[in-house]
């Protein structure tokens, strides 16, 4: 189904399953741990080994000799795999450095070998014995240092990287009110609960790998590139993923070196990541400077505005966009925006949660705030009097829905924002400094090509077969929810098969795209099957209606279980996406108010409330997407307060490698939370109606609450994360 025009009626306007509160349908799968997550697959007949992976211990250079002896007699040894044994191996496109390295190190923690062994410790204990030999090389891994270096990257990424309207240096020179300040965001790390874990079998030239991935389609493509062999001999499943907010987007060491290491050992091999090589061996979100220039007139409008942001990365290694909602966001026509990518040999910096827009709006909304007192303007207001409801920089294009301005009010009155101080320090509660502080949210919607395949059986039963992945977003219900509204059937009926390479290609879960392009081929699919099963009892498609359980066409009516015939009725179909999202600009909005204390005599930083108004078009399911953004509030503290990766400048890894030094909001750091969605459906977005939820919900918290800790204290804080060394 190729969907190129604004969506007209359709079943799912009818609401009866999909907008309702339906709790998660794979939630007593997990509450129960009868989810089976990658590390957990076990067979009793499979005879599992396991790997343990060895990393390289300089971030470049060569390795001169590797005496693997002493590790291939260790008790229990089954195989060592290292670039060297390996056979030919070759990285994938979506990688910047080769996931199995040596004798050339790209970075620190790059895998260097492979262990095998009867059981886990005995692969640890003899990948510990394996002598390495390096010649370092020098890099480069301070990126304020490597700043003046950056350039634009070669290629279509390139022709990205700088936009303009109007003249930004004359109307900047010219302008009333001047604003210029420069931020700085860390190395992140994506720290799911789940690190990358893969169990590879093969049976022949076919490898099937059990592993933890959110795009199951480019993980096969990728694997197939990697190991030299056909896509078609490749089988990848990953139906339950612990979480991975773009960790997960590819291909990884943990499913290489799973499938190396059962080749080598002639046995199903069992891999999961140590902690330590979730920082360093895979991929974080890497660190920016960025610098806001802002002119506005004496009322506070802007007139020209100016991002510009530098990250490091690998060779090969990409940019992190983080100007890219400045491209969009607010009005004003004089404006630059332009991104520089400077050469690093720290791990490959990639896609975490909202790539671009969060570290973005972490320092957009903090000039925002600090624009707003150098005016003596209210931040609210000016966010609003800037709000423009086209592209700016290209105003013939409009956007399909702006909410802005609405979740701005909505949140400033439910949340009591008339009781701010705007004079900072004012506010005390016993030994609390108290201060709010409030942020723009914006992250594009992106649509992607999605494929599912249904079935109707004899019971009555739909089943849904796609590639689709839930990682713990809520897919499973979602999807169901679609094909019970489609279908006139109750969820009950509907059955959902995720995270198969054997089933129909689907957008897969990134970028916020998951929820509406997954549901859309859902539909795309149930519409086959739905012209299927009419022309199978003989009615008119174009005159029938599925409703409780029936087939209906004037005032003659079947049962879906009777009409399925005891073979069943199966279709398939992919929904394609036309140059409607190029002639409208499709994007999410939301605000946040979030209110902190600080203690005055320790300067702790305590989040006291939080509020979220989104706009993303419609809301699939109200309980899901709730917890789409209370998770991503919740990160939102982190990436505020806790989270960096602290790097070695000298020999270039991060330091802190684990959970106990990379920090995480928990439980008690988080109080009261609340999200309200704005009523909103879009019909240039998909059938669905629906847009991205997940990202959106993190983008701009951080820059909020960094306003809250400067409306308490009257520190102003450009550095991530806000701790309390640099407020005393
Ligand atoms: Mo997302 S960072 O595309 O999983």
């Amino acid at each position: 189904m190729l969907f190129d025009r604004p969506a007209t009626t359709n079943p799912i306007d009818q609401m009866k399953v999909v907008g309702q509160h339906i709790t998660r349908i794979d939630g007593p799968k997990k509450v129960t741990g009868t989810a089976t997550y990658a590390y957990e697959w076990n067979h009793a007949n499979l005879n599992v080994a396991y790997g343990y992976p060895v990393g390289a211990g300089i971030a470049k250079g060569r390795i001169s000799s590797m005496d693997i002896q002493a590790a291939r007699n260790a008790p229990g040894v089954l195989a060592v795999v290292t670039a060297e044994t390996a056979g030919k191996l070759s990285k994938g496109k979506m990688n910047a450095a080769k996931l199995l390295g040596g004798p050339e190190i790209s970075h620190y923690h790059q895998a260097i070998a492979v262990v095998v062994a009867e059981t886990f410790e005995q692969a640890r204990a003899a990948a510990s014995l394996i002598k390495v030999d390096y010649v370092r090389a020098p890099g480069s891994y301070d990126l304020e240092a490597a700043k003046d270096t950056a350039k634009k990257p070669e290629g279509s990424e390139g022709e990205d990287a700088d936009t303009s309207a109007g003249n930004f240096d004359k109307a900047f020179a010219e302008a009333a009110v001047k604003f210029d300040q420069t931020y700085t965001t860390p190395d992140q790390s994506h720290a799911m609960m789940e690190p990358h874990s893969s169990l590879a079998m093969w049976d022949g030239d076919e490898v099937t790998v059990w592993t933890s991935n959110q795009m199951i389609a480019w993980n096969k493509s990728e694997m197939a590139i990697t190991l030299g062999i056909d896509p078609e001999k490749v089988h990848i499943m990953s139906p339950f993923v612990g979480g991975g907010f773009g960790s997960k987007l590819f291909l990884r060491s943990d499913a290489v070196l799973a499938a190396l290491g059962a080749k080598a050992a002639g046995r199903p091999v069992k891999l999961a990541l140590p902690r330590p090589f979730v920082m360093n061996n895979t991929t974080h979100r890497p660190a920016t400077i960025q610098r806001i220039r802002i002119g506005t007139t004496q009322e506070g409008k802007i007139t020209a505005i100016a991002h510009e942001s530098w990250n490091g990365n690998l060779p090969g290694g990409s940019l992190e966009t983080a100007v890219a909602q400045t491209r969009l966001l607010y009005a004003g026509e004089n404006r630059m925006t332009s991104m520089r990518l400077a050469a690093l040999d720290l791990p490959e910096g990639n896609a975490m949660r909202a790539p671009g827009e969060a570290p973005g709006l972490m320092a957009l909304e903090i000039a925002m705030d600090e624009l707003a007192e150098q005016l003596n303007l209210d931040p609210v207001e000016l966010r609003i009097i800037n709000d423009t409801q086209v592209d700016p920089e290209k105003p013939e294009r409009k956007f399909s829905h702006r909410q802005l301005v609405e979740c701005l009010r909505r949140g400033a009155e439910t949340f009591g924002w008339d009781k701010r101080n705007a004079e900072t320090g004012r506010v005390k509660d016993g030994r609390w400094m108290v201060g709010m502080g409030v942020a723009a949210a914006f992250r594009n919607n992106m649509n992607m090509k999605s494929g599912a395949r249904v079935r109707l059986d004899s019971e009555g039963v739909v089943t849904v077969e796609t590639d689709m992945t839930d990682i713990g977003t809520g897919s499973y219900t979602i999807i169901a929810q679609t094909a019970a509204e489609m279908m006139g059937v109750t969820i009950d009926k509907v059955a959902v098969e995720l995270g198969d390479s054997r089933f129909p290609a689907s957008s897969g879960s990134g970028g916020q795209w998951g929820g509406n392009s997954s549901t859309a081929g859902v539909y795309a699919a149930c519409v086959a099957l739905r012209d299927a099963i009419s022309q199978k009892v003989g009615f008119n498609s174009a005159d029938v209606t599925f409703a409780d359980g029936q087939i209906r066409s004037g005032n003659r009516s079947i049962a879906l279980a009777e009409a399925a015939g005891k073979d069943g009725v199966v279709a398939e179909d992919t929904i394609e996406y036309g140059d409607l999202a190029e002639e409208m600009q499709q994007s999410t909005f939301g605000a946040h108010f979030v209110e902190v204390g600080v203690d005055m005599y320790t300067a702790e930083i305590r989040v006291r409330r939080m509020l979220s108004v989104c706009a993303a078009g419609r809301i699939l399911n109200p309980i899901t997407a709730r917890s789409q953004v209370i998770g991503a509030m919740t990160m939102g503290v982190g990436g505020a307060f806790m989270e960096e990766l602290a790097v070695d400048k000298r020999r270039g890894f991060f330091v802190n490698h684990d959970l106990a030094g990379y920090e995480v909001p928990v439980h008690a750091d988080i109080p009261h939370q609340d999200v309200i969605f704005l009523d909103e459906t879009d019909p240039t977005t998909s059938p669905m109606k629906a847009k991205g939820v997940g990202e959106l919900g993190l983008c701009g918290v951080a820059a909020a609450l960094s306003n809250a800790v400067h409306n308490a204290t009257g520190v102003r804080i450009r550095d991530y994360p806000v701790t309390l060394d640099k407020l005393l």
